[in-house]
């Protein structure tokens, strides 16, 4: 096949999808397939006209290949592509849209609220401790946590340095204090639990991209329980956004509470595909290569 690889972009995460996208083609060559690789930008329209692939395998993190900007363009293109389309990115890019899918069909997340962040500054939106974060990034680009006596207890310093000053609206979630899990689902299977344990501080985007600053167990060392429960929430969530190809479900874990205390935190329907990244990881538990799960994906999108 000829496949065009779409990668880079203007997001936050252009850099983690540069990696994603050169290791994605690496594996697609290969195979022995013929690969054009695209560095997203304005143009990205020309270029595909240009390349005239049989499919796209879409690299992209975060806007606008991840928010069903580029999936619109190319189903007005009539452009086949791997992962997810339309609809479902524009949905689960936005983690208060995707609460709204899937709570009502019993999916377990927390309650949040959308705050302005000017109004930080005059009184906590939520009992502490609490998470802020734009609805939006992915990476945990923009996250902060607020603690109990941060601050004093006091409110937010409007001179205080933190990632919320770049945003206009952030969702405000409780903290759930415990573990953090993933689950990768390929077609209809879900892969695997993987426990993410950072050496220091929170799983953040240093912690998620610098090789040895998070331990990744695979499979994690949790009761059968909760494992059966965070691999069926991640398939409902596939299933009930629409997801294509792959997509991956992070979860808290409150385990003092069992399996009760398991909260899905959202869907990535453009999971990392670096090295360090958990769906390859994933894939390998379960026996395929890295080169298989590419393979895997493109087989979705054409068939
Ligand atoms: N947003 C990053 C790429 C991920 O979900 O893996
Ligand atoms: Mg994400």
């Amino acid at each position: 096949l000829h496949i065009a690889v779409l990668m880079g972009g203007w997001s936050s995460e252009r850099d983690v999808s540069l990696t994603s996208g050169n290791g994605v083609a690496d594996a697609l060559e290969t195979l022995g397939h013929k690969v054009t690789r695209i560095d997203m930008g304005h143009d990205v329209a020309i270029k595909l006209h240009e390349a005239k692939p049989d499919v796209v395998f879409n690299a992209l993190h975060g806007t606008p290949g991840e928010d069903g900007t580029v999936q619109g363009l190319m189903d007005l293109m009539g452009i086949t592509y791997t992962h997810s389309g339309l609809t479902t990115s524009v949905i689960a890019i936005d983690k208060e849209l995707t609460k709204q899918q899937l709570v009502p069909h019993g999916i377990r997340m927390p309650t949040g609220k959308i705050v302005d962040s000017e109004s930080l500054y005059e009184a906590d939106p939520i009992p502490r401790p609490y998470v802020l974060k734009p609805v939006n990034e992915g990476s945990s680009v923009g996250v902060a946590i607020v603690k109990e006596r941060d601050n004093h207890g006091t409110p937010i310093h409007r001179d205080a340095h933190g990632p919320w000053q770049r945003f206009d609206t952030l969702l405000a979630e409780p903290f759930i204090k415990g573990r953090e899990l993933t689950v990768a689902v390929l077609g209809d299977r879900a892969l695997c639990v993987t426990e993410l344990v950072p050496t220091s501080g929170f799983y953040d985007y240093e912690a998620k991209y610098t090789d040895g600053l998070t331990t990744h167990v695979c499979p994690a060392k949790i009761p059968a329980d909760v494992e059966a429960s965070a691999m069926q929430m991640a398939l409902d969530a596939h299933r009930l956004l629409g997801c294509k190809g792959t997509s991956r479900s992070d979860f808290r874990w409150d385990d003092e509470q069992g399996e009760a205390g398991l909260y899905l935190l959202e869907v990535n329907t453009q999971p990392g595909m670096t090295p360090l990244s958990l769906v390859p990881e994933q894939a390998k538990h379960v026996g395929m290569t890295y080169a298989e799960l590419v393979q895997a994906i493109v087989d979705e999108a054409v068939k």
